[in-house]
């Protein structure tokens, strides 16, 4: 997630630029930069690491109406200088800036390098410069041939170009990545988001999927791909910054909860082809996953959550003995780890010291096992340090308590494990695409819970006094009752407790009574009958039952006392349903906390990344 600002007409274009950057620096910061229009050519600066940089590096820059600026939040390339956007083409004479992920940028590469063109650097996002200047070079003028570009891609993108031929004019288009345009008397722009306009203008327009924009001095005129002019539809914008920061919801939590789906498709980008799943960053070899005896998960909170859910994956599609531990206990006992062990680290910030500490144990002299990261945060300093990254591609978290990393996570470690069973010839190529496909639909059956959001936090909101929960769960629902309870208790204080379902009847039963409010995770799987009988035994001694359900499930919906609804995962695709039912719980946890006055983003007591042990 990277962020996108334009501005013409404004004398001097810079100090625009570099204050929507800083107001877009929470969709990334690994980089920045700025091109300017200076009369025949672009003039362009780039900074690796935090905007601060750049701004530090712009002291000779021209004195120039237009221009276009870029913070970067790496997906393809390192967060390097020469990776950082603005790209140029060829002449220098054009600067274009992206968001999203061209997934064909290979193809066109090397068709771009058979014309001629020099490619400088290892982005997905340098060929479409290119692909621009070669459409100009074919007598289109810029427009055109930012639209005949566009057309060619496959994947995701918002981007803005400039050009000197055109120095009052900025382009910019999108599909999917989120692109908005602003007008005031005299001055037009671009951006990723609301916030960075704000400053400037209230007169906003939220551009759909394959249109364009031409920005101009005061005018804006959309057109879609085909060149079809039509009327944009303007945005109301009310409030300060920060409320324009959460899109319209009342916090980050809520946001980023509703940004799942997102988080879900972008992970899952450019990642599968039919049975073929490319998993770019992930660097160990075929032949050093097929050595791989052994595999452990570490990781922390959350994070671990996920964790065990992937166990289940690697364990039934890819036949490997693996362990879960949390990662502050997992290098103080005596883990047997050796060459052929593949230890992933699974941490959203990449920071986590206990995680850390975990992986450098595991990869030490003594240990020699490989070890791949699982993080969100592109070049932290669990991705420098290992042998293998797979990047969740959820965009920066602002909540304190993770919600859209967490699926990410699950998405990542699901398709990590069918490689593995791939590359150990244990799937047929058809399973692994029945399962790829499965993991397509899950987007929309996040929505589906989404749809469903009012009737859950009204179901919820019944138990803002209650003491105590538990959670129970069986399988992939055990991990889906623990994070369901973690996120409780991070966000509303009440005291809640997850168990494996089975395990209740070993002791945590005696603790029910009158009152105890037991949330079970009872959707479709082959453990279903196993934990309804589980639900009439605490049912028995007086607890009220909420249950998750799949949709249309009387029988569950028969033994409890309320039912929080969600579509079913495809058959034979019960190791995804944590992905959807695990979305009804932070959707109760968030209910509850909002009746209680709590502030969700910022519980007490808790940081967002602990970077001591
Ligand atoms: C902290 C946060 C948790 C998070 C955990 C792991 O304790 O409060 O919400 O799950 O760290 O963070 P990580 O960045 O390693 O996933």
């Amino acid at each position: 997630m990277c962020g996108i600002v334009g501005v013409t007409g404004s004398d001097p274009a810079l100090p625009f630029l570099l204050d929507g950057l800083s107001r877009l620096e929470y969709r990334g910061y690994d980089s920045s930069g700025v091109a300017l229009v200076d009369s025949d050519r672009v003039w362009v600066r780039r900074r690796a690491g935090k905007l601060a940089e750049l701004t530090g590096a712009v002291g000779d820059a021209p004195r120039a109406t237009a221009g276009i600026g870029h913070t970067r939040w790496a997906t393809h390339g390192g967060p390097t200088e020469h990776n950082a956007h603005p790209h140029t083409d060829c002449t220098g004479a054009l600067a274009l800036v992206h968001n999203g992920i061209i997934e064909n940028h290979l193809e066109l590469g090397d068709e771009l390098v058979s014309a001629g063109h020099e490619l400088r650097s290892e982005t997905d996002s340098e060929v479409l410069a290119h692909l621009i200047e070669a459409g100009m070079a074919g007598g289109a003028g810029l427009a055109d041939a930012t639209r005949a570009a566009l057309a060619r891609v496959e994947g995701s993108f918002a981007v803005a170009v400039v050009h000197a031929a055109n120095p009052e004019v900025i382009v910019a288009g999108r599909r999917s990545s989120p692109l908005v345009a602003g007008r005031a008397d005299g001055s037009g722009f671009v951006a990723s988001d609301i916030p960075a306009l704000l400053a400037a203008t209230r007169e906003v327009y939220v551009l759909d999927d394959d249109q364009i924009v031409e920005v101009g001095p005061g005018t804006l005129r959309v057109t879609t791909l085909d060149g079809t002019e039509v009327s944009p539809v303007r945005r109301r914008v009310e409030g300060d910054v920060e409320t324009a920061e959460k899109g319209g919801y009342p916090d980050f939590m809520l946001k980023e909860i509703h940004e799942q789906p997102r988080a879900v498709r972008e992970t899952l980008r450019g990642r599968t082809k039919g049975d073929r799943l490319t998993l770019g960053e992930l660097e160990l070899s075929d032949q050093e996953l097929r050595d791989v005896d052994k595999v452990f998960i570490v990781g922390c909170g959350t994070s671990f959550h996920a964790g065990m859910v992937a166990r289940h994956a690697i364990e039934h599609w890819a036949r490997l003995p693996t362990e879960i531990e949390v990662a502050s206990e997992f290098r103080y006992r005596d883990p047997v780890l050796d060459a052929q062990s593949l230890v992933v680290g699974v941490s959203q910030s990449g920071e986590s010291l206990d995680t850390m500490e975990a992986c450098r144990f595991a990869r030490s002299a003594t240990n020699k096992a490989k070890v791949l990261v699982v993080c969100n945060v592109v070049d932290s300093s669990m991705a420098r340090e290992a042998d293998a990254v797979l990047y969740t591609r959820a965009g920066p978290e602002r909540g304190v308590a993770a919600t859209k990393t967490h699926v990410a996570q699950i998405v990542a470690m699901e398709l990590l494990a069918l490689r593995l069973a791939h590359v150990r010839g244990l799937l047929y190529p058809e399973e692994v695409a029945r399962q790829v496909e499965a993991l397509h639909s899950l987007p929309t059956l996040i929505d589906g819970v989404l749809a469903r959001s009012e009737e859950i936090c009204d179901a919820a909101t019944s138990y803002v006094d209650t003491r105590d929960f538990f959670f129970l769960g069986r399988g992939v629902g055990y991990p889906v009752a623990l994070e369901g309870a973690l996120k409780l208790k991070e966000i509303s204080y009440a005291r809640a407790e997850a168990y494996p379902a089975g395990e209740m009847k070993h002791g945590p039963i005696a603790l029910i009574e009158p009152g105890t409010v037991v949330v079970a995770v009872a959707t479709r799987g082959r453990l279903h009958a196993k934990i309804m009988n589980n639900i009439d035994e605490v049912k028995a001694r007086g607890a009220t039952v909420v249950v998750v359900a799949n949709e249309g499930d009387d029988a569950a919906a028969n033994h409890a006392d309320r039912v929080l609804w969600v579509p079913a995962v495809p058959r034979g695709a019960e190791l995804f349903s944590p992905l959807v039912d695990v979305v009804a719980l932070q959707l109760f946890a968030y209910a509850i906390a909002k009746a209680r006055g709590c502030d969700v983003d910022q519980p007490r007591n808790l940081a967002k990344t602990v970077t001591v042990e």
